[in-house]
């Protein structure tokens, strides 16, 4: 069973990457049609270089689950149109008022406010869109209809957007760690999870027994790959991470580190792994390149 990330993961990214990349170009309408503006910033939003970690674990999961990566391509462009999304109103001045985004200028900064409001509606509308057309995904429509749910769960109030809500709540403010947790779970855990479990239910036939087991799988990454992005916050420099340094301290945000320490949440990162990767213990090697996306998570340099 895999414990460390091998040479060829580099090779692998690289293809799930350049998969969800080639889809995305697809789903997102050419700059040249009307309103170009608005659809020119959308692309440039969604195409500009992110690690598409929430794609690559949709395609593992489909993987380890016996799936064709073909059948995922829609579920992979769709988490990440949500995420584009996410990020774009993420750094909006009425949020984290961010300038720097995957080493350029944020949407709002390169074109207007209200152009990056718009961008954020029409990415979220187009996510839906792609998973209830994609025409690779031959799942039977109940199936589809599930998936559609579970996105829409995920990134609403109960889920992301709440997430986000409780995170502006918490500025400033001192959060239990049973908080902090319910906020990471929320803000960032949520997507993550539903990457892999929509992965995973692109496959015809998977067990509910291999589905919740995914599921805990992905519960425990994703609250470890934001305890990672504020590790990252301190110690990562702008260069690197393509988003300014030391913001969430500047900006008083409540953060894994700010709350238990550095060392204590690095701990807490890898605990969490340990604990994910026990979840897969029924999946065979298939389920290698999810493991060695877990093993990424924690150790990941931006
Ligand atoms: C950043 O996400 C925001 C969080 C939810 C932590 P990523 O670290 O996945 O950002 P990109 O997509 O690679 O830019
Ligand atoms: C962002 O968390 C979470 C979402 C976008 C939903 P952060 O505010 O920590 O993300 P970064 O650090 O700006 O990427
Ligand atoms: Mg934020
Ligand atoms: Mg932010
Ligand atoms: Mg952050």
């Amino acid at each position: 069973m895999a414990s460390e990330i091998p040479f060829g993961f580099d090779a692998l990214l690289a293809d799930y990457r350049h998969r969800v990349d080639a889809a995305l170009d697809h789903w997102l309408p050419a700059a040249t049609i009307h309103p170009g503006r608005l659809h020119e910033a959308m692309r440039y939003a969604v195409l500009n270089g992110g690690k598409r970690f929430r794609p690559t674990l949709a395609y593992a999961a489909a993987t380890a689950a016996g799936g064709l990566l073909e059948q995922a391509d829609g579920v992979a462009c769709a988490v990440e149109l949500i995420h584009a999304y996410s990020l774009v109103h993420d750094d909006l001045p009425a949020m984290d008022n961010d300038d720097l985004r995957r080493g350029k200028p944020t949407c709002h900064v390169a074109y207007d406010e209200a152009t990056a409001i718009l961008v954020g509606d029409a990415l979220q509308a187009l996510a839906f869109r792609v998973l209830a057309h994609d025409p690779s995904l031959t799942v039977p429509p109940a199936i589809r209809i599930r998936m559609i749910d579970a996105l829409a769960v995920a990134a609403g109030s109960r889920g992301m957007a709440g997430g986000q809500a409780i995170d502006l709540d918490a500025v400033g403010r001192e959060l239990s760690l049973a908080e902090l947790e319910n906020m990471h779970i929320h803000k960032t855990g949520a997507l993550i999870r539903a990457a892999v479990v929509m992965g995973a239910m692109s496959v015809d036939g998977l067990s509910e027994k291999s589905l919740s087991a995914l599921d805990h799988f992905a519960q425990r990454i994703g609250l470890a790959f934001q305890i990672q992005d504020d590790i990252l916050d301190i110690e990562a420099p702008t260069e690197q991470l393509g988003k300014t340094q030391g913001k969430d301290r500047a900006a008083n945000k409540p953060t894994y580190p700010a709350v238990m320490g550095l060392a204590a949440a690095r701990d807490h990162a890898k605990a969490l792994l340990d604990d994910a990767l026990t979840q897969l213990e029924l999946f065979g090697d298939q389920a290698d390149p999810l493991r060695w996306l877990a093993i990424y998570t924690v150790s990941r340099p931006s």
